[in-house]
């Protein structure tokens, strides 16, 4: 969500911490660190990574560009073990655990969110107004060729914060921390997995662990650009990453990973935005003004 791992540790330094708003945040430490402290050129030397190939996208020109940046990470000192798949594999990739908390907390927190804005223009109160609100409005809300229907807010409308919601939250912790990330850790006496961001992002997620993302490269020129169904999944120069995934509060450990990787690469700057979509503020223009 940033153009840099810096601006990301810089804005990561800003709004971490305990939130007396979300519980979720009180089980963090005490102290939130510097995270612009991480962000060392040779933060990947000595360190041990493995990579969950279970989770790689089908891609080739994603694997083949992974791959060509795993010989940049040894190269910058990394010992690097390859494959080192989760015990829970199998069981992840059967799950639909991440769904029920997904739509169960997507409701409970749009709830909330709409509930505490001071001044809501469209009368919008909740999940149930927001949907009915899309329908009398169509024409503006739900135009084709993207998304016409609002079956992912319906299901999750639908959700009750009740055993079910409970019972596939521990099995998310379970599969994710227990026999997941923490498993594989410690069975290959890893820092931290290294693996493709497209797949990266739903175990972290069932996990509940950082994952940080960088600039990796890009879909050659002549791809096909996909239809939309709703959204366009593919198309020319569509930029992919590769991620760096570690267990609870290791995010100091990963920045560093991640910023090492970029300043090596740069990956970001070898193809352009159109130069509409090139921001000209940085955050020194807007921090403390
Ligand atoms: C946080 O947890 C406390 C105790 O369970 C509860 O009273 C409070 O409503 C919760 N706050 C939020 C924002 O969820
Ligand atoms: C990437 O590396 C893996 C592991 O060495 C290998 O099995 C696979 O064939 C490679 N794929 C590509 C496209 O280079
Ligand atoms: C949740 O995960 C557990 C453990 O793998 C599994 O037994 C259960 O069927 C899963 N629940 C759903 C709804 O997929
Ligand atoms: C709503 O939940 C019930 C009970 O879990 C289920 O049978 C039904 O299919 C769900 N409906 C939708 C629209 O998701
Ligand atoms: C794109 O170009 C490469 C080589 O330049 C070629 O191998 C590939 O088939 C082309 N793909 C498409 C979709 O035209």
């Amino acid at each position: 969500m940033c153009r840099s791992v810096a601006d990301a540790a810089t804005i990561l330094t800003v709004i971490a911490g305990r939130d007396p708003l979300d519980n979720f945040t009180l089980a963090q430490p005490d102290v939130v660190p510097d995270y612009t402290k991480a962000l060392r050129k040779d933060a990947l030397k000595g360190v041990r990574l493995g990579i969950p190939r279970g989770f790689s996208p089908g891609n080739q020109n994603i694997i083949a560009a992974f791959n060509a940046s795993v010989e940049i990470i040894r190269g910058l000192g990394a010992t690097v073990i390859d494959p080192t798949d989760f015990p829970s594999l199998a069981e992840i990739r059967a799950s639909g655990n991440e769904t029920i908390v997904l739509d169960t907390d997507f409701k409970v927190d749009v709830n909330r969110y709409i509930d505490g804005l001071l001044e809501v223009p469209t009368g919008v109160k909740d999940l149930a107004g927001l949907i009915a609100f899309n329908s009398a409005h169509a024409d503006e809300e739900l135009v084709p060729p993207f998304w016409t229907d609002q079956s992912i807010f319906i299901a999750s409308q639908n959700t009750t914060v009740n055993q079910a919601y409970f019972d596939a939250l521990a099995a998310d912790k379970d599969l994710g921390q227990t026999r997941g990330i923490d498993a594989t850790l410690k069975m290959f006496n890893l820092d931290a997995l290294l693996l493709p961001t497209s797949g990266a992002s739903g175990p972290a997620a069932i996990a509940g662990y950082p994952l940080v993302t960088v600039p990796l490269g890009f879909q050659p020129a002549n791809t096909t650009l996909s239809p939309a169904q709703p959204t366009r999944s593919m198309g020319p120069n569509q930029p992919f990453g590769v991620s760096f995934m570690g267990t609870a509060f290791s995010e100091f450990k990963l920045i560093g990973y991640a910023f090492a990787y970029e300043q090596a690469t740069h990956n970001r700057l070898k193809q352009l935005a159109f130069p509409e979509a090139i921001p000209k503020t940085q955050l020194a223009d807007i921090i403390g003004k």
